[in-house]
């Protein structure tokens, strides 16, 4: 359960103990922001980028401004965003020395690193794209940014039986179900969420991917059919208390209704485990959690009827998912 003064928890957020906490507008020493050098050309945040400046000159210019507005990576971010707004793989800018930027482009890179710089909106939200396992997915800020976390929610699921009927519960912009649904073709995938606008993202995704997805709009498990096999869920899970230390990409950015759960965060959760105590063809469950509440989530998911409940670990070593299988009649 997160507790004050943990660090902020964020619905498929790496957290990162002991990270500086970031105030928008302050000057940071940022790795990566490039060192003056003596006669070298100033890099003013603002100042304007002349048409056919070559790109490396272009990015430190990018790199000094993102970093006085305090974002965590900007020499990566600036990459991202020229790479985006030239159209052109990330590696080209290191490999290209040629490579200018003008015209339109010249425009374009301004106001992409202003966006990031001093509205500090997310990278991914910028592009409009996201990875999540092999997918590429439409992200904006219509739904929450699929993180690298939640793929454990995939590979929960990958040795689900032929044919099983899956539930993604919260679907955001389709992350999960889409990604299974490409890696297992012969499941039969829906994805749920009470943002019709997030659904609208999802759908959008699955016809451009191709991919077959039934999308349902309901709260919870509310009027959706009592069919399904397994479910996978990451629902909001910070706690409210914990909004003023979020990140203001995440803050100002991300959809407030996949974030907060109430006062320990676990609202949604608890939601879900109660409806599922009544549905009982649900034979395997994953939850995605925040940093300390796997064991609170682990005692709900045996009380909802799970003899065989584990927990996973993400690459920060933090347990953030909990599967519940061997359903109790
Ligand atoms: C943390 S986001 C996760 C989005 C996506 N699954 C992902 O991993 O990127 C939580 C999602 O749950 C949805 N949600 C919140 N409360 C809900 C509820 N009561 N019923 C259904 N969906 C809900 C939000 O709209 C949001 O899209």
């Amino acid at each position: 359960m997160s507790v004050a003064g943990a660090p902020p928890q964020t619905p498929g957020a790496k957290q990162t103990p002991g990270a500086p906490q970031q105030t928008p507008g302050a000057p940071q020493q940022t790795p990566g922001a490039p060192q003056q050098t003596p006669g070298a050309p100033q890099q003013t945040p603002g100042a304007p980028l002349q048409t056919g400046t070559r790109v490396g000159e272009a990015i430190a210019g990018a790199v000094t401004a993102i970093a006085a507005g305090g974002c965590e990576t900007p020499r990566l971010d600036a990459e991202l965003l020229l790479a985006h707004v030239l159209g052109v793989e990330r590696e080209r800018l290191l490999s290209d020395e040629r490579l200018e930027v003008r015209g339109g482009a010249v425009r374009a890179f301004q106001l992409a690193v202003r966006r990031r710089a001093i509205e500090r909106e997310p990278v991914a939200y910028i592009v409009g794209r996201r990875a999540f396992r092999r997918l590429q997915l439409g992200v904006d800020r219509r739904a929450l940014i699929p993180r690298p976390e939640s793929e454990l929610l995939v590979e929960a699921a990958l040795e689900l039986p032929a044919g099983a009927r899956v539930l993604d519960v919260g679907t955001g912009c389709g992350a999960i179900a889409l990604a299974l649904k490409h890696e297992r073709p012969d499941l039969v995938l829906s994805g749920s969420d009470c943002s019709s606008a997030a659904l609208d993202l999802a759908a959008e995704n699955a016809a451009r991917l191709g991919l077959d997805v039934r999308w349902l709009h309901a709260d919870q498990l509310s009027g959706v059919p009592d069919e399904f096999d397994a479910v996978l869920a990451n629902l909001p899970y910070v706690a409210d208390a914990e909004r003023r230390s979020l990140a203001p990409e995440i803050l100002r950015h991300e959809p407030p209704g996949a974030l907060f759960a109430g006062p320990d965060g676990l609202a949604a959760i608890a939601a879900l485990l109660a409806q599922l105590a009544r549905r009982a063809t649900v034979a395997m469950l994953a939850l995605e959690v925040g940093a300390g509440q796997a064991p609170a989530v682990v005692r709900m998911t045996q009380a909802a009827g799970f003899a065989h409940v584990r927990r996973e670990r993400d690459l920060a070593g933090i347990e953030r998912i909990v599967v519940g299988e061997g359903r109790r009649r």
